[in-house]
């Protein structure tokens, strides 16, 4: 049954140079510091974690958006990023991004039609009558009308720009999509429509998704393994509702605690969050989440790594929390 992964990530780090006056370097801001995952074809791995925790920054890195300053990502079998390595180009519309509001993207001044033949005049040698035929297959599985495809985006609802941005991507044909929080500024019903319109396209083309947010409700319902990510690591990951149900990690506590509405499990005062994180050029040696621990200890002085199998923690005093 297991399949290779169609994306791993070694030791993948992005840091950025801090500068100050005269622009000169005056430190290094580790915005995703070594960052080991794998993701299975056709899953759902959600990306959790407070705002500035390196979230939109590993996307970016596995895009291509970003070049990494260390380690490597891997994608369908082949390296596709590394420090110095110039990206296959085959990869573009394999893999990719999707902004909070695909529909923003979208030129006013061009019909659907125009936006939607556009990137596979640019990315396939298709002939018109094939890319036509492609954008109302597509244009059909976002539930939209032919018919709209006459039509400018000012004629039409946000939700449907949206669904008409979603569309430009998967014209493309990718097999990996980054969501980077993709339901984020919705009402809670019309979130439910994006949700469900996620899972149709997946189950439609075979997707796999890589979905960032820090809605802790949204990532239950849609992934099914979750990683939890603190300034610019992963500290756990597991299958969804084990973690939910039993996190190791004091953080993915806290997170948990913050989350009422997720159902976590009961948690006591000390697991909810002190303070605001620390500020990524100035991560704290050992173990990065150590000055808001309730569990602190000495042992704590060293870095941990990600122990387990399924579900994994990097944590010294995981035993303590179970
Ligand atoms: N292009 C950039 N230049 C400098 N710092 C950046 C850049 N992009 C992100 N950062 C910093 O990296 C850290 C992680 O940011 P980000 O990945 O956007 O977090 P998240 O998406 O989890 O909120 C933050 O401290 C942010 O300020
Ligand atoms: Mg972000």
């Amino acid at each position: 049954m297991p399949e290779a992964p169609i994306l791993e990530l070694h030791g993948l780090t992005r840091h950025f140079p801090v500068r100050g006056l005269l622009n000169r370097r005056i430190g290094t801001l580790r915005a995703l510091d070594g960052v080991d995952l794998a993701v299975r074809e056709g899953e759902v791995l959600g990306i959790v974690g407070e705002s500035g925790c390196g979230k939109s920054t590993l996307g970016k890195t596995i895009m291509g958006i970003h070049a990494p300053t260390g380690g490597e990502v891997h994608f369908e079998g082949r390296k596709v990023a590394a420090p110095g390595l110039e990206r296959p180009p085959e990869v573009r519309a394999r893999l990719q991004y999707v902004y909070q509001d695909p529909g923003a993207s979208l030129d006013p001044s061009w019909s659907l039609r125009r936006s939607l033949h556009e990137p596979l005049v640019i990315h396939t040698g298709l002939p018109r009558a094939a890319r036509e035929a492609r954008i109302r297959e597509i244009v059909a599985a976002v539930g939209l009308p032919d018919a709209h495809l006459d039509l400018y985006p000012h004629e039409i609802s946000g939700g449907q720009q949206r669904r008409v941005g979603l569309a430009r991507i998967l014209a493309l044909g990718p097999r990996l999509v980054i969501l980077d929080e993709p339901t984020s500024g919705l009402d809670v019903s019309v979130q439910a429509a994006v949700l469900t319109l996620f899972r149709n396209l997946r189950a439609a083309f075979n997707l796999t998704y890589l979905f960032i947010s820090h809605d802790l409700a949204v990532v239950r319902s849609m992934c099914d393994r979750v990683a939890v990510m603190y300034l610019g690591r992963v500290v756990e990951i597991g299958p969804v509702a084990e973690l939910f149900a039993a996190p190791k990690h004091p953080y993915t506590r806290a997170l948990l605690a913050a989350a009422p509405r997720v159902g976590g499990p009961r948690v006591t005062e000390g697991f909810i969050l002190q303070g605001e994180p620390p500020d990524p050029s100035r991560i704290p040696e050992g173990c990065r989440f150590r000055a808001r621990c309730p569990l602190a200890a000495p042992v704590c002085a060293q870095e941990p790594a990600l122990e387990g199998s399924a579900h994994q923690a990097a944590c010294w005093r995981a035993e303590e929390v179970a």
